[in-house]
């Protein structure tokens, strides 16, 4: 199993899909997946170039979950790159399906479609329960989506 290239998507790129990143490629790991492709980005380019929020570093440090990412905006050449674009919510879904090209190849769905189809709320603006909380659904949502496209 080697070509699953995963991309995770918010609109910030600092806060929740970092962390999403973090968490579907250490999940993956742990089931003995080594060819998946793991990436993030925002669908905004406000906080390109800086490291992951501090609250999501620590809430992956506190779950011993490895984090290392710059932030980066979404570019036209990763919905040719990517298998699978999953959105955290549905304002970043709708932001991916208006800028999605014609010659699009990626699955481009909700994360939480594989789940619950809840989305993964924005913690920017809260307090660090809300980041926990994006931990525990990134844990639940990367083994949905494993469960589903990688068959273990
Ligand atoms: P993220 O969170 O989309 O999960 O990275 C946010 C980060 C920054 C902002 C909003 C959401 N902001 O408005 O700057």
């Amino acid at each position: 199993m080697s070509d699953l290239k995963v991309l995770i998507v918010c609109l910030g790129n600092i806060c929740r899909s970092p962390m999403g990143e973090a968490v579907l490629r250490d999940v993956a790991l742990k089931r003995g997946l080594s060819g998946i492709i793991v990436d993030s980005c925002g669908t905004a380019a406000y906080h390109a170039g800086e490291e992951p929020d501090d609250r999501t570093i620590s809430t992956c440090r506190k779950h011993k979950i490895p984090i290392e990412h710059t932030a980066r905006q979404l570019q036209t050449s990763d919905f040719t790159e990517f298998t699978h674009i999953l959105a955290a919510d549905q304002s970043n879904l709708r932001n991916l399906e208006r800028v999605k090209p014609r010659n699009a190849t990626a699955e481009v769905r909700l994360w939480g479609s594989y789940l619950d189809d809840k989305p993964i709320s924005d913690p920017y603006y809260g307090g660090m329960n809300g980041f926990e909380q994006v931990y525990q659904q990134c844990l639940a949502l990367s083994n949905a989506f494993l469960d589903r496209v990688a068959g273990n």
